[in-house]
């Protein structure tokens, strides 16, 4: 049921119904293309809280937006996470909101996985860049390959409608694993996103050196799978193609080489409430600063998130050669 048939569109026409909201910075993992070897983190207080969190994205849904993804960092590791699931999956009832979604390191699936499924998490994407134990280790800098293997096994049980896996491909550090990588997918019935490098935050390589394009990824799976152009669209930026013979669907994020900005449907919003416009850009509005002026006036705030469409920029204008050209990290953004 909608409580409002207000719509959010900016000024190339683009309607907005979908909100990544990140929800911690911190994470378990400290994947080489997302964070530096040292990172400092937020102070608590300037973090939304889980009051707050659920506020915002009552004013968003009352507005017409249907998805929600919670991002991070890493969303499970946020103290009392799942009664924050639980409170956003209540909107479902009352507002537009339709599809609820979390992208996560899979490190915490184990503990959590049921309880999603029961709080009304509809879909799951868990990065998975690698099947060797030890390149694991090497990529994530922290992680236990083994946690995340049981973690998609108890995703799995956990009756999601829809699992899909993340992989970051990195030229001379996994690029000899895309094969596996889908074959793994497929034989556990899974989607697949190949994701490229984006340039946010500073981190210890080079982004040129280690790109490595959506269309190498493909040429290369075209020679084991037979992969048809799919329409199917999550409302995300990936372009799917259905393997044929399975359950599969294998898609590729590719911000440098195919741009999917005009197609934009999204709007993210920071751990500490900044309403961010676009990946790629540094338009944003601060909403913390009226949850916390104006406590309760939910009016006021779905205002300022209409009047926020005016300052969407058309596009990201990324450049691996300069880095880094967006100084925020991905892990602040929330992907
Ligand atoms: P769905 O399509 O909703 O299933 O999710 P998704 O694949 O968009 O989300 P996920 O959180 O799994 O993110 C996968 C990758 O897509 C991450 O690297 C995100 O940063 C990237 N991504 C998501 N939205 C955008 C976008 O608007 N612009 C760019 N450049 N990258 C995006
Ligand atoms: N470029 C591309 N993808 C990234 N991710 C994190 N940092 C980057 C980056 N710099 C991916 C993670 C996760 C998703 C949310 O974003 O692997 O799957
Ligand atoms: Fe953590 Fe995800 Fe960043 Fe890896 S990519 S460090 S798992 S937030």
């Amino acid at each position: 049921m909608n409580s409002s048939n207000a719509q959010l569109i900016d000024r190339f026409g683009r309607k907005v119904t979908y909100v990544r909201m990140s929800i911690t910075d911190r994470c378990d993992f400290r994947c080489v293309y997302c964070m530096d070897e040292e990172m400092t983190f937020m102070p608590r207080q300037q973090l939304l809280t889980l009051e707050e969190i659920v506020f915002l994205l009552r004013a968003f849904c009352e507005l017409g937006v249907e998805k929600v993804r919670i991002t991070g960092g890493e969303p499970l590791i946020r103290r009392n996470v799942d009664w924050l699931f639980e409170q956003i999956g209540q909107l479902k009832q009352s507002t537009a909101l339709t599809e609820l979604t979390i992208t996560t390191n899979g490190s915490q699936l184990t503990k959590y996985a049921d309880a999603l499924v029961a709080a009304g998490v509809d879909r799951v994407n868990i990065s998975l860049d690698s099947l060797n134990e030890e390149r694991f280790l090497a990529l994530t800098r922290t992680g236990d390959l083994k946690t995340v293997l049981s973690g998609i096994v108890a995703a799995k049980d956990a009756g999601f409608k829809k699992i899909k896996l993340n992989a970051v491909i990195m030229k001379g550090r996994n690029d000899d694993e895309i094969v596996d990588l889908a074959q793994f997918a497929i034989d556990h019935e899974l989607d697949i996103s190949y994701i490229e490098e984006m340039p946010l935050g500073h981190v210890t390589h080079q982004r040129d050196e280690s790109f490595f394009s959506s269309d190498e990824v493909l040429a290369e799976l075209q020679t084991k799978f037979d992969l048809q152009p799919s329409i199917a669209n999550t409302g995300g930026p990936s372009r799917y193609y259905q393997v044929g013979g399975t359950q599969s669907k294998i898609g590729f994020i590719s911000p440098h080489s195919h741009n999917f900005c005009e197609s934009c449907n999204r709007v993210r919003v920071t751990t500490e409430g900044r309403l961010l416009l676009c990946l790629g850009q540094e338009n944003s509005v601060d909403l913390r600063e009226i949850i916390r002026n104006y406590p309760g006036d939910i009016e006021r705030l779905k205002q300022a998130i209409i009047d926020s469409m005016e300052i969407k920029p058309e596009g990201h204008d990324f450049n691996i050669h300069e880095q880094p050209v967006i100084f925020r990290h991905m892990s602040v953004t929330g992907g």
